[in-house]
């Protein structure tokens, strides 16, 4: 695991976008695994000005989100569809056809994530995966558990999840409490994983992740197994971290 700790999080959004840039560069035809959340959107604004400045193609991408809310279709305000259309694919040129997203509103989940992780595998796997984690160390919607879930499958969220998102939902409208989410096994494949962590409200997650065991309670520890996994930190979310 190569940690990187920046000032604040505006650098440390942009290395990720770097780091994506050059993968995109490296490999025109990548499979990226892109993610949701407040933590992506300034990555996602240095990529649309990247590819705006003409500095990076992206019209050869195929991108794979990690995850979607269960009952949110792609009109919702909510959804991830909508988030990642909003916030990245409206103002860059990656085709339709190569942006794939969980189906909210799959009337068999199950059989909808065989579906999305042999998607997956048919493209010859995530070339880069963008995490971020939760405050509970969830990556995707991997929430904390017994054990590591080897495919996507259908997740209750945890109360602490359901708190942490509530402020993207209207107050008082009633919020999903099921996700589609990539399993712990479906991110482990992905050949090089760049996760985010910017703010005190990760701290502990991130020391945890970083110098705690590998343990399901705090999912976002397996990657100290990647192969390739490289971890963006601003001041505060390192500030637990007792080696630096
Ligand atoms: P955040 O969420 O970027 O909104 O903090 C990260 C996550 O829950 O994975």
């Amino acid at each position: 695991m190569n940690v990187c700790i920046y000032p604040n999080a505006e650098l440390a959004a942009a290395a990720a976008a770097i780091l994506i840039a050059g993968q995109v560069i490296d490999k025109p035809r990548s499979v990226l695994g892109l993610a949701t959340g407040s933590t992506p959107l300034p990555i996602y604004r240095e990529l649309i000005a990247m590819a705006r400045r003409g500095a990076l193609d992206l019209r050869q991408v195929t991108t794979y989100n990690l995850d979607e809310y269960m009952g949110l279709g792609p009109d919702h305000p909510c959804s991830y569809r909508r988030f990642m259309w909003e916030n990245l694919f409206s103002q860059v040129d990656i085709p339709a056809g190569n942006i794939h997203i969980p189906d909210g509103l799959a009337r068999d989940p199950a059989e909808e994530c065989r579906r999305y992780d042999a998607a997956i595998a048919a493209a010859g796997q995530l070339d880069l995966q963008l995490l971020g984690i939760g405050a509970n160390g969830h990556i995707g919607f991997n929430e904390p558990a017994e054990r590591f879930t080897t495919h996507s499958y259908c997740v209750a969220l945890s109360a602490q999840t359901l708190r942490d998102n509530r402020r993207f939902f209207e107050e008082g409208a009633p919020m999903p409490t099921h996700a589609l989410t990539m399993g712990i096994g479906s991110i482990m494949q992905a050949k090089r994983i760049v996760l985010v962590a910017t703010g005190a409200g990760k701290a502990q997650a991130v020391r945890g992740m970083i110098e705690g065991p590998v343990d399901p309670m705090l999912p976002a520890s397996i990657l100290q197994m990647h192969r390739h996994a490289t971890v963006l930190l601003d001041a505060a979310a390192a500030s637990a971290l007792t080696v630096r």
